[in-house]
């Protein structure tokens, strides 16, 4: 794992941004799909943010742009206000030009019986476009990445978990109270996720440092699950200086 250090939120997400505008720029000239893999939840605001400000003030199309969310709620209907297929259409998809049938986000609403099938066409759709060449990845406080919560098998694929308390507690300030958040979601793999051409994990914040610092640091175990990425040959931390503050 190698560490950017910016020395804000803002400046990492921009240098994040202008990377994966250079990568869509490059397969535009190939004449080739870019594959991204995308996350939810506070930290890659403001990337999103400044992809459609590259969008709307620099012209970068997405038109040749195919994405895979990492994760859904398990169940949730795709317009509830929780729901990451919401989130993705309110911060991204809504304001750039990718087209509808070009991003993909796991259906919190497919019957318990199909979510295998569901599960399996998910990761053979990732492959059939030639598979990701840039995920990107927030951590949890636990270490999960994605919904891959400790204890994750590093083969893991596309599937249904249950969610760590500790998650369902940090997330529950998007419900009305802690007993709506949904105890399952839908989440890629550790296996999905380590076969993504480059990953790029962002951090931002004091609460983060204490976990990065085990990611990075620590050896590396399932009981971490970010800290697998050691064992990706290359991926990369953008984060804040008050992230870095606890590595050594
Ligand atoms: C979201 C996801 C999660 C979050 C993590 C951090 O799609 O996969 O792993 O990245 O829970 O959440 P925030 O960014 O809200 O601190």
């Amino acid at each position: 794992i190698s560490v950017d250090i910016h020395p804000d939120a803002k400046e990492g997400s921009k240098a994040v941004a202008r990377e994966i505008a250079a990568l869509i720029r490059e397969k535009q000239a190939a004449n080739e799909p870019a594959v991204l893999g995308l996350a939810t939840g506070s930290t890659p605001k403001y990337l999103y943010a400044e992809l459609v400000r590259l969008h709307k003030e620099e012209g970068l199309s997405f038109k040749n742009v195919v994405t895979f969310n990492l994760d859904e709620y398990y169940p949730i209907e795709p317009d509830a206000l929780q729901s990451y297929n919401r989130f993705m259409k309110e911060h991204l998809f809504n304001h750039i030009d990718i087209p509808a049938e070009n991003y993909n986000i796991p259906d919190g609403t497919v019957p318990k019986e199909q979510i295998k099938a569901y599960a399996e066409a998910y990761e053979r759709k990732i492959e059939t476009v030639g598979g990701i060449d840039i995920q990107i990845l927030g951590i949890g406080n636990n270490g999960h990445i994605g919904f891959n919560e400790p204890g994750s098998h590093v083969n893991s694929h596309t599937r249904l978990v249950t969610l760590d308390n500790s998650t369902r507690l940090a997330n529950a300030y998007e419900f009305s109270n802690m007993s709506q958040v949904p105890r399952l979601a839908i989440t890629t793999g550790i296996s999905t996720i380590m076969r993504a051409k480059k990953v790029i994990l962002l951090a931002w914040g004091q609460h983060k440092a204490k976990i990065v610092r085990r990611s990075v640091e620590g050896s590396s175990t399932d009981q971490v699950p970010a800290s697998l990425l050691q064992q990706h040959r290359n991926c990369k931390f953008v984060i804040d200086e008050q992230a870095a503050a606890e590595l050594t």
